[in-house]
Order: C-alpha cells, then structure tokens, then sequence
C-alpha cells in the first residue's frame, strides 16, 4: 500500500533555545533561510507524501500561517520583479488540503502525539518526521544523496514491513535515543528483536540509534493507544514499536545523508553552517571569515 500521509509532532515546547522560543515555534527558527518546519515538510513531498499531518499545540499557530497562500506578499514580490524570493515564497505553501492539523491536549509524549494523528491517518501505513532530526541529503563526501523519507518508503515497499531510521552514535549517548537491539541483516536494512527507549549507557543492546524518521503500519494506533508511561513518565513510541515487533517484523534502515540534531544548539548551528556554504553567494564571504577567526577561537 503507498504511504501518502505523514505526521509531524509539533508540539513540543522547544525549552533548549528559551528564550527565542518563548513566542516563536521552535520549528519556525530558521536554517539559513527556511524554517526547520520546511526542510521536514520538503523531504515528505519529496517522498511522495500527500497529505501532512501536524499534531500541534497552543501558540503554534505561525507553522499553519507559514504553508499558507500569502496573496498580498506575493502581488507586492511581482509587481517589484523578485522573482526569486516569488518562487521561494510560492514553494513554502502547500496545495489546498495537504496539511491538516490536529492538537495534543496534554504534553504526554512522542507516543502520544503521534496517537493524536489516528483519526486523520486512519487504516493505512504512514511515515513520522520529527522536524527536530534535519536530514541534509549529501553523504560525508558531500555527494547528493536521495531524500532520506524517501530511501524509507522505497525500504518498506520492498520488505513490506516498517521502517525505521538507524545510524550509529556514541555509546555514552544511548540515554537520549531509541535503540535498536539487532537481530539479521538484509541490505541497508537490519532487522529489530527489541527496541529500548533511552537505555542508560552501558546497557544498550546496540549502538544503533533510533533517529526521527519512521514508516509504520497503521497497527501502532491501536498499541498506542494501550501503552502506559515509559522512560521520562512519557508514552513513548520506541515503547509501542517494542509491543508492533511481536506481531510484525521491523527493520532499523541505515539511511545515506546526514543528520542535524537540531533541537540541540550546537546541531542547530552545524545545520546553518553546512547548508550556508552550499550557498556560493554566502560561501564566498563566510568562508575566509572562518579562516580568519579560526587562530583565536582554538586558543
Ligand atoms: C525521540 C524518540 C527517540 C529517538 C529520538 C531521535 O526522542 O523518543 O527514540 O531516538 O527522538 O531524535 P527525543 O529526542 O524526542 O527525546
């Protein structure tokens, strides 16, 4: 079945970047020139996702605004010939339909938040973008990879089964990840027999981590909707895909890109960094200013 929608849990209150965050979504705190919010909405079109679902909380209302028509803004751009900020603008809304919203009432968690979504998702597989985990599709040599969402649904139409995405991290950094206790091998894909919501280090079953990119079958709605308090007394979705892996199996996907951790300030800056230098205009100034501040930032 082709997976056309996709939930974004939006609602968190983005404490890490107080106080910027204290009026603004912490998804609308833009890299470079687009919010966060964007670059996760992007890769879902790109993936062939039709309808985005943000499951959103009080005060984020500037997220909806932002993927909405903005005719004034736009007549104003032609009349002066921006044409290229037009095409920018134009390429942030979305077609008339294609993002609903849905709110969490309480702060309960990721599991939760994606429980929320069941209704709009309804009996059918979808994906899961946390905007926090950008995915920038270039590969450590810098070679362009494909999406990341989308390596995803190519992943689940060939094994027929969800997928999430892995990638090794610091043993020591286990606590703030899923991780993913590994059974076989098969291609880019490893099949999962556990699942562990933030392990404290030295317990792991592996150093695969669980980054915020899913495909799962729709299943998960009715065991979200029975799963009790995990780690941080939140319902946690690692929790839920745990009690999926006993019915169905689940495969951690090594995806090809780079990930930013962008609810964490210094993965916030690496994202703004790398994708500034993408742009020649920026790069050319940017760059000898590094060089140049780089002797007494190292000391
Ligand atoms: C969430 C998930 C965790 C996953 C992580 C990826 O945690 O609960 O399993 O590894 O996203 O970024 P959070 O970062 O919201 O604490």
């Amino acid at each position: 079945m082709k997976v056309r929608k996709a939930v974004l849990p939006v609602a968190g209150m983005g404490t890490r970047f107080l106080p910027a965050t204290k009026a603004v979504p912490k998804e609308m705190l833009p890299v470079v020139d687009r919010p966060l919010i964007q670059y996760a909405v992007e890769e879902a079109w790109a993936a062939g996702i039709e309808q985005v679902i943000f499951v959103s909380s009080r005060g984020k209302d500037a997220m909806a605004d932002h993927f909405d028509r903005a005719p004034e803004l736009e007549r104003s751009l032609r009349e002066k010939g921006k044409d290229k900020l037009l095409q920018a603008v134009e390429n942030a809304s979305s077609r008339v339909g294609d993002i609903s919203m849905v709110r969490q009432d309480n702060p309960r968690g990721l599991g939760h938040a994606v429980w929320c979504a069941r209704e709009l998702v309804g009996n059918e597989p979808f994906a899961i973008l946390l905007p926090d985990d950008m995915m920038w599709n270039r590969d450590a040599s810098g070679a362009e990879t494909t999406p990341v969402l989308k390596q995803m649904v190519d992943e689940f139409e060939r094994l027929s089964s969800s997928i999430i995405a892995v990638m090794e991290v610091d043993p020591n950094q286990s606590d703030k990840y899923g991780v993913v206790d590994p059974m076989g091998e098969d291609g880019d894909s490893i099949q999962a027999k556990g699942l562990v919501e933030k392990p404290p280090a030295g317990t792991a079953p592996s150093n695969l981590a669980v980054i915020g990119r899913y495909v799962l079958t729709p299943r998960i709605f009715d065991l979200l909707g029975r799963q009790g308090a995990g780690a941080g007394g939140e319902i946690q979705l690692t929790d839920a895909m745990a009690q999926l892996l006993k019915e169905q199996s689940i495969y951690g996907y090594r995806f090809k890109g780079q990930r930013f951790d962008c609810g964490d300030k210094t993965g916030y800056q690496m994202a703004n960094l790398a994708l500034a230098m993408e742009q020649t205009e920026i790069r050319q100034r940017l760059l000898p200013f590094i060089k140049q501040q780089l002797p007494g930032w190292s000391a």
